[in-house]
């Protein structure tokens, strides 16, 4: 009986959908349409994007440049992450007002707070101009045609039909072989309306950051104002909320494994169509040298920051910017190996090499693989020596970093002279200000000259400046920290002192500069000019191997266009995983996880004492499940940064969850996405009104949505 009923179930069930991709919602194809009903969307292709009537894409705008948001209510209320409206959280913060630490709740619209230069910008319509931005480039050398596209792009963005209050925006899709214009409205009188205490909204913190499984309430709340005639205008108090065309139900009904889910929101950047030569190369060179820098950094930092109170407040939010992608790499260099993504490009390589010759097509792309292997290879140490340049001297060393904008500092006055050097002089001392307070000589001393050490041993010795070429870092580290002006803001304003001709003269005389100088100057000369050459080499085979594999893949391959930070559809289901042998990964976290991660007062693990109340008393009104609060979940689909923020939407278009993060076994999704551990983590909705509801009191806000089952 029992065997008989699998059996039939497993007749009946269809094959498993393919999953990953990245989709312009104007663009599904049928065979993506296909796919989101195998994987149970109720939906019709017109219901995510129109631009007859209102649609999906009409309540997903990208927040603030990086970040994606939604309107979730008829009054233009809209909702994103806590880390990304974390800067305008801390900006209203104060002593008395800690909003980053007790959290803000606006209980009418008059106490919602402005946030000058945020912006929020929504997608009009989307179409394709690819000839039009191609017109005259047949023929021309490389260089020439990148010159003659961004003319052309420079002119229809002026000329192209739209209103007086949008704007048009043109990109690249598929490395250069499309490109599609975007009619944009962009809205700037954005309030403030909510957002929880870090102790919700960044749960666990770096420890827990790109970890499954996870318990944070990673939301914040803002909302749209407009002008009387609901179009984009500058702040004004007389401004008035804005009308959506269109705005998300929350589903409250919750989610369960294998529900149908689809991420809407702009995602940054993936490099998914690179030959097995690239990813080799990240795996085994670039990445690794990466972690290796920020990974000595860090312990530096971490080491003084446990020992030292005010050094934990200085550094907490620099060393989170460091940890963040030097964590997301060791994930993917990991991800990368355990699914054997170069092996698998490598087999990809061979069926390529075989559509090329069945289509008679050798002239053409016979060349590519090839001269993939020989670019490569020959673009090697410079971009070793390009990673190790940002990384020592732009990223992670402060005196470095701060001597290279000093040095920028002296371009301006070689290039546009003494009135301007003094302008833009005046600006860096004001804003050096914030960056010294924040600033431990003693830390940046170690992390120097670790980092040092690292440059002076791993960049190739051709690339090096005299000043590094037999250099001892430790007495390379004594001499320019004992000697250098830019240990201390004081020395900084010291050096910055007096005329311009002098001030030349007192930087090149100081020890810190002199260093960052000669190590600009090397990267400059040695390092840059090459890399840029190989690179344009690199760029233009990409396009044409992007454009063979549009061409000869078989007419029902799943091919899809790198993000560029543009509108897109990602679909797939909610699904637990197996991160490694015998462990088994639940799809779902419930309030009981946060409990479990407590540590009292810990920066990272503390708990509000209201939640531990409502938590205790299971009193979760509408928003919980069998007597549990449900917090996060994880599905397949298939996202990155710029997703942060996105809207999960259920089958019917009902708003389920908010994505904020990825797996870490997943990471290298980027590169490669394989749908047994890549895994996108979405903040379950009914944990984010409970927190609005119980939590904040701020129930009027709920009220203001619609809620469906
Ligand atoms: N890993 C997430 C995203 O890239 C969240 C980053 C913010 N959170 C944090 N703990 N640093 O980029
Ligand atoms: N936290 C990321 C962001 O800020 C999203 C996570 C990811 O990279 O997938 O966009």
């Amino acid at each position: 009986m029992k065997l008989l009923r699998l059996l039939v179930l497993f007749l009946t069930v269809p094959a498993v959908a393919q999953q990953g991709g990245m989709w312009i919602p104007s663009l599904l194809s049928g065979l993506n349409e296909k796919e989101m009903k195998s994987l149970g969307m109720k939906m019709k292709a017109e219901d995510i994007y129109s631009v007859n009537h209102s649609s999906l894409k009409d309540a997903v705008p990208q927040f603030d440049g990086g970040c994606t948001a939604e309107v979730i209510s008829p009054q233009g209320l809209l909702l994103t992450n806590h880390h990304c409206g974390y800067d305008n959280i801390q900006s209203h913060s104060t002593l008395e007002h800690d909003y980053l630490t007790n959290g803000f709740w606006a209980m009418s619209q008059a106490e919602e707070l402005p946030n000058p230069g945020v912006v929020v910008t929504f997608i009009v319509s989307i179409d394709d101009v690819t000839t039009k931005v191609l017109e005259g480039t047949q023929s021309l050398s490389e260089e020439a045609r990148q010159k003659k596209i961004q003319e052309n792009i420079t002119s229809l963005t002026k000329s192209l039909p739209k209103e007086s209050w949008q704007e048009n925006s043109i990109r690249t899709f598929y490395e250069g072989n499309q490109y599609i214009r975007f009619i944009t409205e962009t809205f700037k009188d954005i309030r403030l309306v909510g957002a929880p205490p870090s102790s919700i909204g960044k749960f666990g913190s770096d420890t827990d950051n790109w970890v499954w499984p996870r318990h944070t309430g990673d939301f914040s709340m803002f909302r749209i104002y407009a002008g009387k005639d609901n179009r984009p205008a500058e702040y004004s108090k007389d401004n008035v909320p804005y009308k959506p065309k269109h705005f998300l139900p929350v589903n409250i009904g919750g989610v369960k494994e294998n529900d149908f889910t689809m991420v809407f929101g702009y995602p940054g950047r993936t490099t998914e169509y690179l030959p097995a030569v690239a990813v080799e190369q990240i795996v085994n060179v670039l990445d690794p040298a990466k972690i290796e820098i920020r990974d000595a950094a860090l312990k530096v930092e971490d080491g003084f920051m446990r020992k030292d109170p005010q050094i934990k407040i200085q550094y907490a939010s620099k060393y989170a910017g460091i940890a963040n992608y030097w964590k997301k790499w060791i994930g993917e260099v990991q991800g990368l190996k355990k699914s054997n993504a170069v092996a698998i490009k490598r087999n990809y390589e061979a069926q390529f090499t075989q559509w090329v010759s069945k289509a008679g097509k050798q002239a053409e792309y016979g060349n590519l693989l090839p001269d993939f292997e020989v670019q490569y290879k020959a673009i090697e140490p410079y971009a070793l020596g390009r990673d190790y340049f940002v990384e020592v001297a732009l990223r992670n060393t402060e005196l470095l970093t701060i001597g290279y904008r000093l040095y920028q500092l002296e371009q301006v006055y070689n290039a546009k002279g003494a009135q301007s050097f003094t302008d833009r002089k005046n600006n860096t001392i004001a804003s050096l200000e914030a960056t010294y307070k924040d600033y431990s000589k003693a830390v940046d001393e170690k992390v120097f000259e670790q980092l040092i050490a690292l440059y002076i041993n791993k960049v190739p010795k051709q690339f090096l400046p005299d000043a590094l070429l037999n250099a001892n870092a430790a007495q390379l580290t004594a001499d320019v920290y004992g000697k250098s002006g830019l240990v201390s803001y004081e020395g900084v304003k010291q050096l910055l002192a007096g005329e311009p001709a002098a001030v030349i003269q007192k930087l090149n005389a100081d020890k810190g500069y002199q260093l960052i100088k000669a190590m600009t100057a090397a990267y400059m000369e040695k390092v840059a000019p090459k890399y840029e050459e190989i690179n344009l080499k690199i760029t233009a085979l990409q396009r044409t191997y992007m454009k063979a594999i549009l061409e000869l893949s078989p007419k029902d391959a799943r091919i899809f266009p790198d993000a560029n930070s543009t509108l897109r559809i990602t679909y797939g289901k909610v699904k637990g995983y197996e991160p490694r042998d015998a462990v088994y990964y639940e799809p779902v976290t419930y309030l009981d996880g946060v409990i479990e991660k407590y540590v009292p007062n810990d920066y990272e693990f503390d708990v509000p004492q209201k939640l531990i109340e409502l938590y205790n008393k299971k009193d979760y009104g509408q928003y919980g499940e069998n007597g549990k609060m449900p917090v996060c979940f994880i599905g397949t689909n298939h996202t990155t940064g710029g997703n942060s923020g996105s809207p999960a939407i259920d089958a019917k278009g009902n708003l389920i969850g908010l994505n904020f993060d990825r797996v870490w076994e997943g990471t290298m999704s980027d590169i490669h996405y394989d749908p047994n551990i890549c895994r996108n983590i979405m903040v379950d909705m009914r944990y984010v009104l409970f927190i609005v509801d119980k939590f904040a009191g701020a129930g009027h806000l709920v009220k203001e949505m619609k809620l469906v089952k």
